[in-house]
């Protein structure tokens, strides 16, 4: 998904952050019982954005990226969410090379968000948010990729209820070269010990499910030794599937955009999990999103879950944020999800864990008194988060975000799932060599790369045949 709105960090000492300060939340193993009709989804959740965000590199916490907020995620928890996807960056979890030590820091804010959710009986699933890149660049050893993965799931090895995630969407690579990596990073969690956890493998073409079976067809030759692999597919509704319009097609094309993928994992006797899908909020595509739920459920001899993309602190009115309870999304949408929550795993945590995570809760209002949403209307809804800009002392550009792009970020932040037609040839070479600061003034930005807004110092023309077309003051985008 292309960036969607823009979300300026606020300065680092009025953004605080309200990460879990250790394990100290630990929900009694006690559990009420909340009826649900039965779906037969194993997962029904959400996405937990904020460590991805930004453009700086590591970057500083705070400023260009926080982490979710644990009362936030209690409150999805309780009302029976069971599976919480975390992106973060692999640059700032092994800073400056993909074969580093892992970051301590970003490693124990890592973890003790993994820690809040797997205590509370639900999945974490662990998701370095990077199509398919390290510092811009196409990951391209396999052997490097196969390491980073031993290491960081060494680190979650006795945690069954962690689940790794290859990597998000993606994009634009050689088929080829995204089986291997799958492969090495699914060999790479299995050396490390960590034998008990499934495994989320994403596709090419920001792993979207209308174009799964004629992009990834090959990766049904991936192999597990614990035969726990889950294909995680990704989709929106919008017309080109990129999930940057509140516009859904029709109020069945949820379903339709299922339906080969459904045959595919059928065929080949996979099972799959939609891990990222939204709608914007009106009726076409509420009922877009219901029967997309329904037929999933309809499916779940191979259809696992899904979750929603997405929630986290910093999406102010972001048009799919699920954040509880200002996000745009969040009174509409978690009815329709309800209905699917997977009931023998909804657990209420009790009253010790709610206490201890109530000491967050002054962050969580200085925090959101510093993000205070105002929607700019644009042809394209876009929004931005004025209060922020107004308080930002961050010198760099806006930290845009995106449905799941990584906001300056530039090689991660093109659409997540936007399925277009392969490139016919390699586009490594072509993409933009990252930096903190993201494209390199003077190189040509990519199709919706960003291409201008105040203090941007990347390059401000596009690739053929794009132009660079201003969102809002911010942001400019090629399209
Ligand atoms: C993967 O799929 C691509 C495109 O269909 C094909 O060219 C390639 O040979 C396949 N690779 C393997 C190892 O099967
Ligand atoms: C842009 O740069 C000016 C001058 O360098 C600075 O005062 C301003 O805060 C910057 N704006 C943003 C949004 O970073």
């Amino acid at each position: 998904m292309k960036f969607t709105n823009v979300v300026l960090a606020a300065s680092a000492a009025s953004m605080v952050c309200a990460y879990p300060k250790g394990r100290e939340v630990v929900p009694s193993k006690r559990s009420v019982d909340v009826k649900k009709r039965s779906t037969g989804f194993t997962w029904v959740g959400v996405s937990e954005s904020g460590a991805e965000f930004g453009s700086s590199l590591p970057g500083t916490l705070g400023t260009d990226y926080t982490w979710p907020e644990t009362s936030q995620i209690e409150i999805l928890r309780n009302k029976g969410m069971n599976i919480f996807r975390v992106p973060f960056l692999m640059e700032r979890l092994t800073q400056g090379s993909i074969t580093a030590t892992p970051d301590a820091t970003y490693l124990a804010a890592l973890k003790k968000t993994v820690n809040f959710i797997t205590d509370s009986g639900a999945y974490a699933v662990l998701d370095p948010h990077n199509y398919g890149r390290y510092d811009g660049s196409i990951i391209e050893s396999t052997a490097n990729f196969q390491s980073w993965w031993k290491t960081v799931a060494a680190e979650f090895a006795d945690n069954e209820k962690v689940i790794f995630d290859t990597n998000n969407e993606y994009h634009d690579m050689e088929q080829s070269l995204v089986l291997e990596l799958n492969q090495a990073a699914i060999n790479g969690i299995r050396a490390a010990g960590a034998t008990s956890q499934y495994i989320f493998v994403e596709g090419n073409a920001y792993s979207g499910a209308w174009s799964w079976t004629n992009t990834n067809d090959n990766l049904s030759g991936l192999t597990d030794t614990e035969d726990k692999i889950v294909y995680e597919m990704h989709q929106y509704l919008d017309s080109d599937s990129s999930g940057t319009s509140e516009t859904c097609v029709s109020s069945t094309i949820g379903k339709e955009r299922l339906e080969s993928a459904t045959t595919w994992l059928k065929n080949n006797g996979k099972k799959g999990i939609i891990g990222e899908f939204a709608g914007g909020v009106n009726s076409v595509c509420e009922t877009a999103v219901e029967g997309m739920l329904s037929y999933l459920s309809d499916n779940t001899d191979v259809w696992m879950g899904a979750s929603w993309w997405s929630a986290g602190p910093w999406w102010g009115s972001y048009m799919y944020s699920l954040e509880p309870s200002s996000g745009p999304a969040y009174s509409t949408y978690l009815p329709i999800l309800e209905k699917y929550f997977v009931s023998d795993s909804a657990s209420v945590s009790t009253a010790s864990a709610v206490e201890k995570s109530t000491s967050t809760v002054s962050a969580v209002e200085t925090s959101t008194s510093t993000i205070e949403a105002v929607t700019t209307v644009t042809p394209n809804t876009q929004v931005q988060v004025s209060s922020a800009v107004e308080s930002s002392t961050t010198s760099a550009a806006p930290v845009e975000t995106s449905a799941s792009a990584v906001s300056t970020y530039v090689p991660t932040s093109a659409p997540t799932t936007m399925v277009s037609i392969q490139s016919p040839s390699p586009v490594a070479s072509a993409a933009p060599t990252s930096s903190v600061t993201g494209t390199p003034s003077g190189s040509v930005a990519q199709h919706y790369y960003q291409c201008g807004g105040k203090n941007w110092t990347g390059a401000t023309s596009c690739e053929s045949p794009y132009t660079c077309v201003q969102q809002n003051p911010y942001y400019h985008q090629c399209v």
